[in-house]
């Protein structure tokens, strides 16, 4: 859905990611389910963010005739996870193209304030020729997504779509604020906040429960 922004927030609804973010959701999921379950998803909502990649003609010959085929077009991907949580949605879009190069933003929330402080940067070569994925579970106010997107811009970064699995009205309008150039693609648009900036209905702590901190 196109917003007032002139950027869009996709909900990829499909019946297979609503069933697997349920599963997600329950909080006697074990931590070997939950990560999988988030790179399987990460993979669905990579799907869909890499749908307008360009393509080019090329001619192949099949073992019948030779035909004019399709392949991409030679343009760079870059995922950006923000660690920690971000970390489990790689493989998942790596699968879809293992070529894609991987930039790391180390980023923790402050419990109180909520504002996201940044540990580390490491970004491949040539950010502003690629199509960058800044990837991260939980949109909750924003913040974190918003300081990473500033990050990779700074970078060079030009062309950037945000894919998280589940969030909150607030993070939304805080990233089409800042960042009204980039899409935001979404497995669900939950609910609201708590008092402890946590997503409702949400999956809980996403770091934790990949990483079994908890
Ligand atoms: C979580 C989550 C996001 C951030 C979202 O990370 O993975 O990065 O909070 O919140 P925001 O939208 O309000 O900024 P956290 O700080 O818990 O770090 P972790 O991934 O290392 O657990
Ligand atoms: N970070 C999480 O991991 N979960 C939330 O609900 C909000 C921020």
């Amino acid at each position: 859905m196109e917003n007032t922004f002139g950027s869009k927030v996709v909900l990829v609804d499909h019946p297979m990611v609503q069933h697997k973010l349920s599963i997600l959701r329950d909080k006697d999921t074990s931590s070997k389910q939950f990560r999988e379950l988030v790179r399987e998803l990460a993979l669905f909502e990579g799907y869909e963010a890499t749908r307008d990649l360009p393509l080019a003609p090329v001619e192949i010959e099949t073992p019948i005739a030779k035909t004019l085929a399709y392949q991409l077009a030679g343009k760079k991907l870059a995922i950006v996870p923000i660690l920690r949580a971000g970390l489990g949605m790689v493989n998942g879009i790596q699968d879809l193209i293992p070529t894609a190069k991987i930039a790391h933003v180390g980023m923790y929330r402050d419990e109180e304030t909520l504002e996201p402080h940044t540990y580390f940067e490491k970004y491949p070569k040539n950010l502003e020729e690629a199509i960058t994925i800044v990837v991260d579970p939980m949109l909750a106010t924003g913040g974190s997504s918003v300081a990473a997107i500033d990050m990779v811009k700074k970078q060079g970064a030009t062309n950037v779509k945000l894919v998280c699995l589940v969030g909150a009205p607030e993070g939304v309008k805080t990233v089409e604020k800042a960042h009204p150039d980039v899409d935001i693609y979404l497995a669900s648009l939950d609910d609201h906040l708590n008092e402890h900036g946590y997503i409702v209905p949400g999956l809980g702590d996403a770091g934790d429960r990949i990483f079994g901190t908890k």
